[in-house]
């Protein structure tokens, strides 16, 4: 397995070009880590090893759909039943690897599957209370700027511009400094007709979608978060050098997020066109001191 770290004054990150399952059941027992902040590959709709297809329409569907899933990849080329008992188990693992009093963060989406929306918040909700996690908080991630739904879909759905961010705790985690969490959301009331703004503690963040920030571009990944969803709630849940662990790293969005608020971090990917990417990524980083600011 490859694996890459990186030391900081006393801080340490490390990367591991591997299977996130084989990985936890190998280390669960001796690794424990203070916060699970991830998002799971979508179900069967993106390989993750094909390359997108590049089109001048950003806001089209680009995903290649052809191209053969990795051994053990997640999401791509499983049936739906063996996607499920994926995140059952990862949350079985996540479970063991997790300190008590500690925080899993999970953002994910619903499918839409002909005419019905499955809610994977839901079901990854309650495969993670059968491990011993409650559900502590939803978080709503509104886009700025959303895809358009697909063409076939649109008689059947609105377009899909939020995503949800589960907050799941062991036990008696408490939130380190809700005053730090700015959300900065106005609207319009529509009984005084004034512009009022969230409490800055509302459970609710609106950013671009992931690779409209700066120095991202979508061939890079097909999925990425933006930083800023690690970089707003990382610092809610975690207190500065604690260990955060990212089952599925991707573009390394989390790894940035922990280098820029001072975290240490543990990743996996399996993808090794990503995983390479991230350590060019996080070299430039470190060797530029260039933080890569919230898009927001
Ligand atoms: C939704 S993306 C994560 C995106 C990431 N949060 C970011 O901002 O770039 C899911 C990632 O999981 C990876 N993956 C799929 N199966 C995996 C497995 N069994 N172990 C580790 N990574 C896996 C995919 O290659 C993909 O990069």
């Amino acid at each position: 397995m490859n694996s890459k770290n990186w030391n900081c004054t006393s801080l340490k990150w490390y990367l591991y070009n591997t299977d996130c399952i084989d990985f936890l059941e190998k280390h669960c027992d001796k690794i424990k880590v203070d916060c699970i902040f991830t998002s799971p590959p979508y179900f069967n709709k993106r390989s993750y090893s094909g390359k997108c297809k590049e089109q001048g329409n950003k806001s089209s569907y680009m995903y290649s759909t052809s191209g053969k899933p990795l051994e053990n990849e997640i999401g791509y080329g499983q049936t739906f039943k063996d996607y499920i008992n994926s995140f059952d188990k990862l949350c079985q693992l996540s479970s063991k690897i997790l300190k008590d009093s500690c925080f899993f963060i999970v953002v994910i989406n619903k499918i839409r599957d002909k005419k019905k929306t499955i809610d994977l918040a839901d079901i990854f909700t309650n495969k993670a209370k059968k491990y011993g996690f409650d559900l502590r908080d939803k978080i709503i991630w509104i886009k700025n700027n959303p895809r358009t739904s697909p063409p076939n879909s649109m008689p059947y759905y609105l377009d899909d511009c939020w995503e949800t961010i589960l907050v799941l705790s062991k036990n008696n985690a408490v939130i380190k400094d809700r005053d730090i969490f700015k959300t900065n959301i106005k609207y319009k009331c529509d009984n005084c007709n004034n512009i009022k703004l969230y409490s800055n503690s509302s459970n609710i963040i609106m950013t671009n979608i992931g690779f409209t920030e700066k120095n991202s571009t979508e061939s890079q990944h097909p999925a990425k978060f933006p930083i800023t969803l690690p970089d707003k709630i990382l610092p809610l849940y975690c207190n500065k050098g604690d260990l955060v662990f990212d089952p599925f790293s991707g573009s390394g969005s989390t790894l940035i997020s922990c280098i820029n608020n001072e975290f240490n971090f543990l990743g996996c990917e399996l993808n090794p066109v990503f995983y390479n990417n991230t350590i060019d990524e996080v070299n430039n980083i470190l060797n530029h001191g260039k933080q890569l600011h919230m898009s927001t």
